[in-house]
């Protein structure tokens, strides 16, 4: 294992280390990280003894150069190197009361602190003392769970989850980053132990849930999620999506599955959590407006406004932020058929221009969302669909290139209107501008001020002025 401790930090460490005669070890998801190849800043250190005493001479070996943080309360200490964060913390034995996530802790070996961990693949650790620098020490056969892809826990996973609960979260956001399968006893324990969720604060669920958005394939985490039975207890609304009726003979798709579809889709063209959030909300509202009709079979009539107006509901529920970017969530729900509608009919520059004016700078990520949102089998369908959407894209190019609505901003102001027809404050003046976006829009006149005045003096008479 030497040659993945070649930086110099380590050296210091076990130096240090040695120098107090205390036993020291890299442990948790750098070691884990080291086997997936997968590169990490964030360095946890165990100590038999104090972890603080420790840190305080690896930072005064460093000099100037490192940074010590002291966190009393919790007998733990950082150390600050260049990009690197080193947690030393001291070996510790827990136990925890049923009600509360708060353990009790006594001072441990190795051992007791490798026991207290989540999962067999986080329980790695590798001696940093010179006689036995480098030695893995895998008392879980972590190696080879990260061999077979296995998240599975060190313990009974009645005891691991029930101490503490929020390891159910990540174990299934382990499995959807790393694309791990979960074992058998661990999936079944998480079953038996959901309702322990309750404990959990809601800031951390949706950090691990935030997580799993983020990865390569969030549907493997939403799956797991709602066979475990965590879903029904943190997301009630995404697992209302779950089922397909049919009625008269007539079915419709399982939203559900249709929704995982799209997330993946989205995936793949997008890193900006928030875009992804929209796909994963953009048919929210379907449950809500789901009726039957003999002639027209199943509808979901207006379920983009239906979702727009739930979510801030669910951001607040799950504490998600409520500010500009659930805004931007809400828009992209309420705007998701637009461009496929538009796809469908003749495409007039009209509708392009409306478009334009609501979806404003988040038109591409609209674009993106809708092209996710194609999941038809039918490879003809999909291929006509994805054909027409070349055209909306380019038509979207030329109108914007020609009008500049994107941003849309009123050449007249109420201000102007109110000083033409002296006028005061009022919904006439509002009613004016409206007719002068209107206008705009439907390209009787260009976006620019000349043409605004000459309307607004051609409309005056309707409006008695
Ligand atoms: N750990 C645990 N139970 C938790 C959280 C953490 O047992 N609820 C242990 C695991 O051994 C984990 C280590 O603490 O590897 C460090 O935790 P953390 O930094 O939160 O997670 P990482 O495993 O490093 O992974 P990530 O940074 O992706 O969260």
């Amino acid at each position: 294992m030497k040659k993945y401790l070649e930086d110099k930090i380590f050296q210091i460490i076990s130096e240090a280390a040695d120098e107090q005669q205390q036993e020291c070890y890299v442990i948790g998801g750098f070691v884990r990280d080291i086997f997936l190849k997968r590169a990490s800043k964030d360095i946890d250190v165990v100590v038999v003894g104090s972890g603080i005493e420790l840190a305080k001479r690896v930072a005064s070996k460093l000099g100037k150069r490192a940074n010590l943080t002291i966190f009393k309360n919790f007998g733990t200490a950082q150390v600050k190197l260049r990009d690197l964060e080193v947690e030393f913390v001291g070996a510790r034995k827990e136990s925890y009361n049923r009600d509360s996530r708060n353990p009790i802790v006594e001072d441990g070996t190795l051992e007791d602190d490798q026991n207290r961990r989540d999962f067999t693949i986080n329980a790695l650790a590798i001696c940093l003392n010179k006689s036995r620098f480098g030695e893995l020490i895998d008392p879980f056969g972590g190696l080879e769970d990260l061999k077979n892809f296995v998240i599975r826990t060190p313990l009974n996973p009645d005891i691991t989850f029930s101490d503490d609960p929020l390891r159910m979260m990540r174990g299934i956001r382990f499995s959807a980053q790393l694309g791990f399968f979960l074992e058998t006893n661990t999936f079944d324990a998480i079953a038996r132990n959901k309702e322990r969720i309750e404990i959990i604060s809601k800031e951390r669920i949706a950090d691990e849930l935030n997580k799993i958005m983020m990865s390569r394939k969030p549907s493997v985490g939403f799956i797991l999620l709602e066979k475990t039975g965590l879903l029904e207890l943190i997301f009630p609304e995404l697992l209302s999506l779950k089922g397909a009726e049919t009625k008269d003979g007539i079915g419709h798709k399982d939203n559900f599955t249709h929704t995982l579809v799209v997330l993946d889709n989205i995936c793949k063209h997008t890193d900006n959590l928030w875009l992804r959030w929209a796909a994963l909300l953009h048919d929210i509202g379907k449950p809500l407006t789901k009726r039957f009709d003999s002639r027209v079979g199943w509808t979901f009539h207006n379920h983009n406004f239906i979702g727009e107006k739930i979510i801030p509901d669910i951001f607040r529920r799950m504490k998600l932020p409520t500010n500009e970017k659930m805004k931007y969530v809400q828009k992209l729900v309420t705007l998701h058929m637009r461009p496929i509608v538009l796809s469908e009919e003749e495409i007039t520059d009209s509708a392009i221009r409306r478009l334009l004016f609501e979806a404003g700078d988040d038109i591409d990520d609209l674009m993106v969302l809708c092209e996710a949102d194609i999941t038809s089998k039918n490879a003809e369908k999909v291929k006509k669909f994805k054909a027409n959407f070349q055209l909306v894209r380019q038509k979207l190019k030329e109108i914007e290139e020609k009008d500049r609505v994107r941003n849309f901003q009123p050449p007249i102001g109420g201000q102007e209107i109110m000083d033409t027809f002296n006028l005061p404050a009022s919904s006439i003046v509002g009613e004016i501008k409206t007719r002068i976006k209107d206008a705009i829009m439907d390209g009787i006149i260009p976006n620019e001020h000349d043409a605004a005045v000459t309307y607004m003096m051609q409309i005056a008479s309707e409006f008695g002025l």
